[in-house]
């Protein structure tokens, strides 16, 4: 019995150091939260406060790291949260994860559930509710062949985005082919192309008249952001006296829980026809994700809350990164050249034609543009989890049931890891540079709780690049990233689209 617990005190203080920061020697004993570095509270809102508020959380990330090390420990609100920026432990942490990795269990999105007795969908799920509706979507989004089916229809969607930006066009003061704010047009086809692959349904985003119902859900999408973060930040106390910033977040889940309802109902009343009538083979063609969940007898709460989920966790990922993509091109017109040559060459003589998934993803400029801008402003900047069990992080214990906090902007921004961090240097994934640590910049999240759209996150509509060349409007100054939950641009993109 001794020699099994010696044994085992080895072998855990064998795993709970980290390969390069683990600095004390093995028969010292770990040490717990009380051990951690940190801000007290007042000190770390009156900062938080004195940096710009909220919107400057990813910062913060930068700063504690050169202040506290790679691992400290801050509240925030009524959150006390164990912040991780190093990619070696923010890998040691990961690889301790259970079979059934949890988020953040407390969350303002999972309150509104329990409230309004909604289901939770994928993003808000946890435990084995989470693992049964993982292991229903997982075939049905991240096998490249799902994936393909979903290309033709994402095909025509981008035709209608080409045909939106020129009707976008010098509609303001400026060069005639300036389209302003294009992050508020990608918005647009961000929620067309998501919407397309799973209701099946075309909802006129891109259209001249945008519907009202439209207009309501990307403004909610928008909004949500923002109460969260403001919701997690204040005491519950100051819930009653200020009530205004959960009132919000309630109303703007509603609205997207409306929105969702109406489509998924239509296309719920078409199913049932549909397999009434028709042999099975037939009810496969022009198929999208809320078909095959009806086909799986999923609960039809459970179905909207997916669906609500899934178009929330489309829209503003793929708006953003498109958004930064093309303003970082517009001031690297050498990158964009290479790639634009790139696209062309991988599509052959008919610019139009429909991209097969696979030619796009093993483009290898195509990826590192992606790969760059994602390092450069990762649309999720400060990902969690809670572990379920004990788990080492360099030294320290961190007790089951802690908020971590992975530091993902911290850590793509770290000059160890990239040579010129804040440049946009796609080559150095091109072997420019000695490889990163791969848990240095993490986009998609890690393990069983990574993210679910990463392969249609690669239908980036970069062929709209065979049509414009885009170039930055005349003057402007460079615009930093700000944290409203996810990373989003600070101020409105303007860039000129050049008929090549
Ligand atoms: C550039 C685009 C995108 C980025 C950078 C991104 C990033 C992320 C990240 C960082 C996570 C957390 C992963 C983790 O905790 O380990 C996540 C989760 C998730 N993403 Fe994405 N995402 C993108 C696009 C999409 C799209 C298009 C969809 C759906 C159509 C989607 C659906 C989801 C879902 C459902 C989860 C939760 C998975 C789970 O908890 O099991 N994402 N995403």
């Amino acid at each position: 019995m001794t020699q099994t617990l010696k044994l085992a005190s080895r072998v855990f203080h064998r795993v709970c150091r980290a390969p390069e920061l683990g600095s004390r020697g093995s028969d010292s004993a770990p040490r717990g939260l009380a051990d951690l570095p940190g801000p007290s509270t007042p000190g770390f809102l009156a900062e938080l406060f004195c940096k710009g508020g909220l919107s400057r959380l990813h910062e913060l990330q930068v700063q504690g790291a050169a202040r506290f090390g790679p691992v400290w420990l801050a509240s925030f609100g009524k959150v006390r949260t164990v912040y991780v920026a190093a990619p070696t432990l923010v890998e040691q942490l990961l690889r301790q994860e259970g079979p059934l990795p949890e988020r953040c269990s407390f969350s303002p999105w999972t309150e509104h559930r329990r409230r309004r007795q909604r289901s939770c969908g994928l993003l808000t799920a946890e435990g084995e509710e989470w693992q049964r509706l993982r292991s229903l979507l997982a075939p049905l989004l991240l096998r490249p062949q799902a994936a393909a089916r979903y290309a033709g229809t994402l095909h025509d969607v981008v035709q209608d985005l080409v045909r939106r930006l020129r009707s976008q066009r010098g509609l303001g003061a400026g060069p005639p082919a300036l389209v302003r704010d294009v992050a508020g047009e990608f918005y647009k086809f961000g929620l067309e192309g998501i919407a397309a692959v799973l209701l099946g349904s075309r909802l006129g985003c891109l259209e001249p008249e945008v519907p009202p119902d439209t207009e309501t859900f990307i403004r909610a999408v928008g909004s949500v952001f923002v109460s969260t973060l403001l919701t997690m930040a204040m005491p519950s106390w100051l819930h009653r006296l200020v009530p205004g910033p959960w009132a919000r977040l309630c109303r703007d889940w509603d609205q997207m829980f409306a929105f969702a309802q109406e489509h998924v109902e239509r296309r719920e009343a078409e199913a049932a026809m549909k397999s009434q009538g028709k042999p099975e083979e037939d009810l496969g063609s022009g198929a999208h994700l809320t078909y095959f969940l009806f086909r799986e007898e999923l609960p039809a709460p459970s179905i909207l809350g997916n669906v609500t989920e899934l178009l929330l966790a489309g829209v503003d990922t793929v708006s953003n990164t498109l958004s930064w993509a093309l303003y970082e091109l517009s001031r690297h017109p050498e990158v964009q050249m290479a790639l634009h040559s790139e696209i062309k060459t991988a599509l052959g003589p008919s610019s139009s034609a429909h991209p097969s998934a696979t030619v796009l993803s093993q483009l290898p400029l195509l990826k590192a543009v992606v790969k760059e801008v994602l390092r450069l402003y990762p649309v999720v900047p400060g990902n969690s989890r809670v572990p379920d069990k004990d788990i080492c992080v360099g030294d320290y214990i961190i007790p089951k049931n802690t908020l971590v906090t992975l530091c993902h902007y911290a850590t793509s921004r770290d000059p160890a890891q990239f040579p010129e961090p804040n440049s946009f240097r796609p080559a150095r994934w091109l072997g420019e540079c000695p490889a990163p640590h791969p848990f240095a910049s993490l986009p998609f999240g890690f393990g069983k709780r990574s993210c679910m759209g990463r392969l249609i996150a690669f239908f980036l509509p970069f062929q709209i690049l065979i049509h414009f060349e885009v170039q930055p409007e005349p003057g402007s100054a460079p615009i930093r990233p700000m944290t409203r939950t996810v990373l989003v641009p600070e101020r409105s993109i303007n860039l000129q689209f050049v008929d090549r």
